[in-house]
């Protein structure tokens, strides 16, 4: 499986907090950035780190950096947006490139309304955001864009994943690797994520 799931006590129990419907909208935001941050290490895992010479307050010692300048975050409109903090947090100077797609509400789709990427995103290694791979058809479509423009290295973040939006996902971009914090049971009639959490942008940004 080219997935990896977090398997930590503190990420079970901020997820029952966000899955609880009584959870409002500025408790389920920062548990959405915190989880991402935690989701950003996880994927950080296989960086190449360069070898600097820094002086600590008590001798010269040999330290390991991160070229911050390799890599770029592109949310997907809306609820990706949710997640970007919690990346930026990690790595403060990486680029940000936008991808604004909806699912349409009969045929549960991904509708493209917006594209704009780091002029050198070709360049860069692209870590795509998403707390929910459902179907998949969002994320297959944002990979998918994102290969078009040249980029080599993706990697795909969600907080709640489904079965067949993973299946998706390794089926037809098998170099792309998910991390997620949970993957769920099922998808329901409306190809929403059972138990999941609702509707992932509306209990962000209060529109509902
Ligand atoms: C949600 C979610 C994903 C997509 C997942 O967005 O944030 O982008 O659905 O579903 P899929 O895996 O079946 O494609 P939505 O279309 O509701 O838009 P929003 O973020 O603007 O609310
Ligand atoms: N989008 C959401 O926000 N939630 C789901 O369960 C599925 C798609």
């Amino acid at each position: 499986m080219n997935t990896v799931v977090l398997n930590n006590p503190l990420i079970k129990h901020k997820l029952a907090i966000i899955r609880d419907k009584r959870t409002g909208t500025k408790e389920f935001r920062e548990i959405i950035g915190e989880i991402a941050t935690f989701l950003c290490y996880e994927a950080m895992s296989d960086a190449v780190l360069e070898e600097v010479e820094i002086e600590t307050p008590i001798c010269k010692t040999k330290a390991q950096k991160l070229d911050e300048n390799k890599y770029a975050f592109v949310p997907i409109l809306r609820a990706g947006t949710g997640m970007l903090d919690g990346l930026i947090n990690a790595i403060p100077n990486a680029k940000i490139g936008h991808v604004g797609l909806y699912r349409d509400e009969t045929t549960h789709k991904p509708v493209k309304y917006y594209y704009k990427m780091p002029q050198d995103i070709a360049n860069r290694e692209v870590i795509v955001l998403d707390p929910m791979l459902a179907t998949g058809g969002s994320a297959y479509d944002t990979i998918s864009m994102l290969k078009e423009d040249g980029v080599k290295k993706i990697k795909f973040l969600s907080i709640i994943s489904a079965p067949e939006g993973i299946k998706k996902i390794e089926e037809l971009h098998p170099d792309v690797k998910v991390y997620t914090a949970c993957i769920d049971e099922k998808l329901n009639e409306n190809a929403y994520i059972v138990p999941g959490l609702g509707d992932a942008g509306d209990r962000i940004f209060g529109t509902k």
